[in-house]
């Protein structure tokens, strides 16, 4: 058979990752399975303040991701589709949860094709249990003393309760 050089299929991964949780990491995963190349990008959401300093985000994906041989971290402080034309990616994976995100999420892919006609959004689906998991229902749960061990990687239930105690 005829071997043909294929490119390296790059894609990445933005998010506020206010802090990274389960349902991030399940979407990591999946993506890493499809793609050559997973880039976790730590990105600005002007509509947010995050409360996890910009390297204290990158830090606990980090050390969520590690063992994934295909996943590198990243920070970014402009526009995404700059961001995927500098690194020469085929797609920006997002994973959408339930019906309540489409909208949004709709709205981010359309107006980064007409940035950029050839970008291309794909949606991954998270595990069941994953699927109303959110940043802000972490942050809420560890601000009050509430157990986040179910919706963390344990690999960082320490840290982000400490931080969130150091924080409030
Ligand atoms: O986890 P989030 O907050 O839903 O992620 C949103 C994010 C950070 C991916 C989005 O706000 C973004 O792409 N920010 C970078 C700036 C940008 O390109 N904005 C235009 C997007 S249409």
């Amino acid at each position: 058979m005829e071997q043909t050089q294929e490119k390296e299929r790059v894609v990445i991964c933005p998010g506020s990752f206010d802090p990274i949780t389960n349902g991030h990491q399940d979407i990591i995963r999946r993506a890493s399975t499809l793609f050559d190349r997973v880039i976790v990008l730590v990105s600005a959401n002007v509509a947010k303040t995050p409360i996890f300093s910009i390297d204290e985000r990158v830090a606990l994906i980090e050390t969520v991701c590690q063992g994934m041989e295909n996943v590198q971290v990243d920070k970014f402080n402009g526009l995404l589709i700059d961001y995927v034309k500098e690194s020469g990616a085929v797609a920006i994976v997002k994973g959408l949860r339930a019906v309540s995100d489409f909208d949004y999420e709709f709205q981010m892919a359309l107006t980064n094709r007409k940035l950029m006609p050839s970008a291309e959004t794909v949606f991954l689906t998270p595990s069941n249990d994953n699927m109303y998991l959110a940043s802000s229902v972490v942050r809420q749960i560890a601000q009050l003393g509430g157990d986040i061990r179910p919706f963390v990687p344990s690999c960082i239930v320490e840290t982000v309760v400490r931080r969130m105690r150091e924080k409030f």
